[in-house]
């Protein structure tokens, strides 16, 4: 019965616009004759009278039926199921049963004199409810593949409002801080941001691509040689990579670049940006300036280059207090020019046999380091999981000491290569905060932003066997230190910095090279031939012989900023239409085949791989000519 499209219900509205949304009627609306419009919520049958609550986007409204007010809709209603949409023409009365503190219209309630259905529901996939605890748990995939019902949520409706706001106040503190919004090309010529490109095929000019930007890198450089000073756009970016909690395939960035700025520069207008965010969408003060950590200081102290400083927890380097300690692991790591990591768990000694089995698993499986040797403070002595005779206690004193523990404390060792066993030290620290309690659940606690600064230009990718930059190959060099991009680009300082958020990386950038001798300096040390050079980023370098002003911007992920402000968790919650972790998009469902015609046009076919199956339509070989 209730998949049935019951379209005889259907009638046409003889009601005219509606006078209030779902979400507007208070107690100063009593007695007034009103027309609301909206979806069925929740229906209850009170034997004799019928309340339905209609919701739209702005709230929910108590609607009741009588027999006495109108037989004909009191009929029609008991017909209704959820998410059928319809139109009430009734009179406002104070809500029978006591106020709703919960809603806004709680107070309230419109007893129907008619009904118009303006549309049937079939029953959906999942319950669609303002009331948020009702189908709260249903599949993710299922929502996605009707994102459109997933989307009548509060929750997701608020968090799209909020994305909204962000737009607003954004646009606003750049229009006016003197910002020009610019577009940028979408189907441009490939830009280096370390992803994989996607790839648009063109007609006209056979067998050559498009690439969508990974950023807007070079065109915002460009606009600065093309004079217009101060440049922000609200962007679009494709990076085609593996795929992680916090990573869209396209994506939306703030995008911004200024002539003649410093870092300085560069740190104020962001600190401003973010504290009229904070303030218009939190009511929240913050306060500036944000801490600054070096790149150097953030690994060997928090395992990362994107700390998050809402708990301590802090790493400690104990190679010293080990180096020649007896114990052939730590000794031999450390004069191979390893480090013997510490982490200092506050009361952790407490934790039992099984609980630190776990945890070595966890170490070993999840967090890939060789072994976890660690160390309870037990007030009395200290209980080791490696025997004395092998790492005698003053050595052990030693160590505990520089990681200031006290009784009652867990010290955890990692050791091994520099910079890894820091990174393995740094997801030991998250999972042991985690496990304490430390962190706090997503919309709560203080927000912790801290600038990571003083990046190393490159570093050398063993997989690769090449240098790359950490940032991008525009990103300008300390001028002290151009001299030695040929010798070790490693130990050259960028200007680049990364601004962090509760350890997520919000944002990121740097004053660029602006001379064209110090660019191909760069391109040099990254192994990009100078024809190759030519070939990719000609147009930049051409336009560094014009005259460019030094420059430099950064740009802000908008998903991540909006997720950290709506306090979600999951960059799909800001998102109206997003991409699943394997890149699909389940309610239109793309990627998706193309008519072979549309492939023979742009002069291509397919040469798939074994395992994967043609559709049910078309052969391999259909495909592949
Ligand atoms: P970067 O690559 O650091 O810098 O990107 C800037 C910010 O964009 C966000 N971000 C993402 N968000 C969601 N999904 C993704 N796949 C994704 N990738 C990046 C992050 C990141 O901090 N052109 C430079 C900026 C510059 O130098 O001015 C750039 O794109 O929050």
């Amino acid at each position: 019965m209730s998949n049935q499209p019951r379209a005889d219900l259907i009638s046409p509205d003889t009601h005219g616009p509606r006078t209030h949304t779902c979400g507007a009627l208070r107690p100063d609306d009593v007695d007034a004759s009103v027309v609301v419009k909206g979806w069925v919520d929740t229906r209850r049958d009170l034997g004799g009278l019928m309340f339905v609550d209609v919701r739209d986007r702005y709230g929910l409204t108590q609607v009741v039926f009588s027999p006495q007010a109108n037989e004909e809709a009191y009929a029609a209603a008991q017909q209704l199921r959820s998410e059928d949409v319809i139109s009430v023409r009734g009179s406002v009365q104070e809500r029978s049963g006591g106020i709703n503190e919960e809603l806004a219209t709680g107070a309230v309630e419109v007893l129907a004199s008619d009904l118009c259905v303006l549309n049937t529901s079939e029953t959906p996939p999942f319950v669609v409810s303002a009331h948020e605890e009702r189908g709260k748990d249903a599949n993710e995939a299922l929502r996605l593949k009707h994102r459109y019902l997933d989307l009548r949520r509060p929750q997701l409706q608020r968090t799209l409002a909020l994305r909204h706001r962000f737009y607003q106040t954004t646009r606003r503190y750049f229009d006016q801080n003197e910002f020009l919004e610019v577009e940028t090309p979408v189907l441009m010529k490939s830009t280096p941001e370390g992803a994989r490109d996607f790839l648009v095929p063109s007609r006209l000019h056979p067998g050559r691509f498009y690439a969508l930007p990974q950023s807007p890198q070079t065109y915002k450089q460009l606009l600065m040689v093309g004079g217009l000073d101060r440049y922000v756009q609200i962007v679009k970016c494709f990076r085609d990579e593996d795929f992680r909690a916090d990573r869209q395939p396209e994506f939306t960035q703030i995008d911004v670049e200024m002539s003649f700025a410093t870092e300085e520069q560069v740190y104020a207008l962001t600190e401003g940006l973010m504290a009229a965010l904070w303030r218009d969408l939190k009511e929240t003060a913050l306060e500036t300036p944000f801490p600054r950590m070096t790149y150097d200081e953030a690994l060997r102290t928090y395992g990362t280059d994107k700390p998050d400083l809402r708990f301590d927890l802090k790493l400690h380097d104990v190679s010293d207090a080990f180096a020649n300690c007896g114990f052939r692991v730590f000794e031999g790591i450390i004069a191979d020019g390893g480090a013997v990591v510490a982490l200092c768990v506050p009361g952790g000694a407490e934790r039992g046999r099984g609980a630190m089995d776990r945890l070595e698993d966890h170490v070993t499986q999840e967090i890939g380091a060789a072994g976890l040797i660690y160390f309870k403070h037990t007030g009395e002595g200290i209980d080791q999981n490696i025997s004395t005779n092998a790492l005698p206690a003053e050595y052990v004193r030693e160590a505990l000491a520089a990681t200031g523990a006290e009784p009652g404390d867990l010290v955890l060792t990692l050791a091994g290569d520099v910079p890894t066993v820091y990174q393995q030290a740094g997801q030991l620290r998250l999972h042991m905060a985690a496990q304490e309690g430390l962190i706090p659940e997503a919309g709560t606690g203080d927000d912790a932003f801290v600038w990571v600064t003083d990046f190393p230009l490159m570093e050398y990718n063993e997989d690769a066997e090449r240098y790359v930059s950490l940032h991008h190959p525009f990103t300008a060099p300390r001028a002290d230190e151009v001299d030695q991009i040929a010798d070790d680009p490693t130990a050259v300082t960028a200007r680049a910095y990364d601004l962090v958020l509760n350890g997520n990386e919000i944002g990121g950038g740097s004053i660029r090279i602006h001379n064209r001798a110090v660019q191909q300096r760069v391109f040099d040390a990254l192994g990009i031939d100078r024809a190759e050079a030519e070939d990719r980023f000609g147009f930049l370098l051409d336009a560094l012989r014009y005259g460019a002003p030094p420059h430099g911007g950064i740009a802000f992920g908008v998903d991540r900023l909006v997720m950290l402000l709506a306090g979600v968790s999951s960059l799909r919650d800001v998102i109206a239409f997003p991409k699943t972790q394997s890149g699909q998009e389940l309610m239109a469902g793309s990627p998706d085949w193309v008519d072979p015609q549309q492939l023979r046009d742009l002069f291509l076919t397919l040469d798939l791989p074994a395992d994967v199956e043609p559709p049910a339509d078309r052969t391999r070989s259909q495909l592949a000519s």
